[in-house]
């Protein structure tokens, strides 16, 4: 029996050992992790069960019959992060550069299924060549299994990739249907063809860093969602997106306990608009005021920086968070600031994380590039998306809520539970210069006049209360007791239901 147990361990260290120690040492030498350090920075400790160590590729092609690694290339499981199960998958670039075999794939569809029926999120670190070049067609059909899995998981449960070397091909798509994407500066790239097919195809000279490199994708294309210096802070900062969310739709994310009163109030917002409607100041800053801690786990920071979206707690609940930025382009809507929110409701909702708007927005952007870049389709996402939300949804407008966009941005008019205004707001079909201007054109040679015009209609619609008049706007409250009444209106949604009416699914303008 002890030659049995020898065995065993012998054959365990074996397929620990990936590809062998000289690629392990490359892996370390470029700044990476191997996958079993990965899932150790990831999991909580010794939480971690392996399954299929001992699996094995079945080619038999280019010499392949020679070349076996237990697990092929894959390491797959489940664990737990603070205590919550999580099923796993971490590719081992050390055998065949982490590429995706038939069997490789099935690993992976096995912890996905397992995932669903268990009602548990997926982590995948990527670190793939794509497609096993040895294996051809069975490696093209492993792939689809694996993205026909992510649609059925997407939004039953959550989905998170996290990019942590050079992804192509095949090993881009799965990510991209995945609910959150994290990399890994200078050390991950994901592209669908590599700098060299791009040379010879459309003769553009492009480094891997550009092409796909973590700063193309969070900042240009939005493919990804953020990016950290390091293995390590990357796999922590995953832990920490976890903690906000709920294991499967129809679940709670946890609730955190928190020191931060629920009744506080900050004085600070009383005075943070400017004196001038022109003047921008840092949402941000509101939103992490009326945060628990004030912690604000951004998602998508340096993509669309007018307006901002990510997660909070409010009394140790999730709540995700959309709100205009000032501080870039006005905090107009724009088709990547559109797109970017559209998403992030979407998420929010599939899993019952209530939403929570605040409203500083001067319109939709103008200009021929938005118009040819199909303004009116993205800009209709986030309609949609805020209008089939079916969560709880609460709204404060600090400043400017004008024309399309304030019916846009989460209004009552598309159902938005609670709408509140700051006595700053300003709700109008626009500001009152070019409203004047576009009124009393005849008069605008007379400055004086015009003048006397632009205050009139401020004094008219520059505020909240036509609206409040009419019910659009549920009360108008002070700016230093945000924090509190939003607390207590998520408080009196949480048991909200809505029915929509029967059908298929939706039809989103993609
Ligand atoms: C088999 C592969 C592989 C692959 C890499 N390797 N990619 N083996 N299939 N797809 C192996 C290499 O032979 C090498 O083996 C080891 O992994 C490390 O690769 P290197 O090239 O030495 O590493 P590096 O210089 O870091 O370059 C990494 C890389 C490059 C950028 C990923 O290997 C590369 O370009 N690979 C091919 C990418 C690709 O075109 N994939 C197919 C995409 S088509 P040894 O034995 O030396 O360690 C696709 C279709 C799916 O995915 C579409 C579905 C929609």
């Amino acid at each position: 029996m002890q030659d049995i147990l020898s065995a065993l361990e012998g054959k365990r260290a074996e397929a620990r050992l990936g590809g062998g120690q000289r690629r392990i040492d490359t892996q370390h030498s470029k700044g990476k992790l191997t996958a079993r350090e990965r899932l150790d920075v990831l999991l909580d400790p010794g939480s971690f069960e392996e399954y299929d160590m001992f699996v094995t590729h079945r080619a038999v092609d280019f010499g392949m019959e020679k070349q076996i690694y237990p697990g092929d290339g894959v390491v797959t499981g489940w664990g737990t992060i603070e205590g919550r199960l999580t099923y796993v998958f971490s590719q081992d670039f050390t055998v065949f550069g982490g590429s995706l075999s038939e069997t490789h794939a099935k690993k992976i569809c096995k912890i996905m299924d397992l995932a669903m029926q268990n009602g548990a999120p997926v982590i995948g670190l990527n670190d793939s060549g794509g497609a096993r070049i040895q294996e051809g067609v069975a490696s093209l059909g492993g792939y689809a299994d694996v993205f026909w899995r992510n649609v059925q998981a997407s939004g039953a449960i959550p989905q998170i990739s996290v990019i942590m070397g050079p992804c192509a091909g095949g090993a881009v798509y799965s990510p991209a249907m995945t609910d959150f994407i994290y990399m890994v500066e200078d050390t991950s790239y994901m592209f669908v063809t590599g700098p060299d097919v791009v040379k010879t195809v459309t003769n553009e000279s492009v480094t891997q860093e550009e092409l796909g490199g973590a700063s193309t994708h969070t900042k240009i294309s939005s493919v990804a969602d953020a990016a950290f210096a390091n293995d390590i802070e990357t796999l922590l900062e995953v832990r920490r997106l976890f903690a906000y969310l709920p294991l499967a739709a129809g679940q709670k994310p946890p609730r955190l306990s928190t020191h931060d009163p629920a009744d506080r109030r900050d004085d600070k917002l009383d005075t943070i608009i400017p004196a001038s409607a022109n003047t921008p100041y840092d949402m941000r800053e509101v939103i992490t005021t009326v945060a628990d801690e004030g912690d604000f786990l951004e998602i998508q920071k340096n993509h669309a920086g007018n307006i901002l979206c990510g997660f909070i707690r409010l009394d140790g609940n999730t709540v995700g968070v959309v709100a205009n930025q000032p501080l870039v382009l006005a905090g107009c809507l724009d088709i990547n600031a559109s797109k970017k929110a559209a998403r992030f409701i979407r998420f929010c909702d599939s899993v019952e994380i209530p939403i929570l708007t605040f409203v500083d927005v001067p319109g939709f952007l103008p200009g021929v590039a938005q118009e040819y870049g199909g303004i009116i389709k993205h800009g209709a996402k986030l309609l949609f998306a805020y209008s089939e939300a079916s969560v709880p949804l609460v709204t404060v407008i600090t400043r400017k809520a004008y024309g399309g966009a304030y019916d846009v941005m989460a209004s009552k008019h598309i159902k938005a539970d609670v709408n509140y205004a700051w006595p700053s707001a300003e709700i109008a079909v626009m500001g009152a210069k070019g409203a004047t201007e576009i009124l009393y054109r005849s008069e605008l040679g007379d400055k004086d006049k015009i003048a006397q015009r632009t205050a009139d209609y401020e004094a008219r619609f520059a505020n909240p209360f036509v609206a409040a008049e009419r019910g659009f706007i549920d009360d108008v409250i002070m700016p230093h007791g945000t924090r509190r009444r939003v607390i207590r209106a998520f408080s009196s949604l949480k048991h909200k239901s809505v029915q929509g009416p029967k059908k298929k699914h939706d039809n989103i303008p993609l």
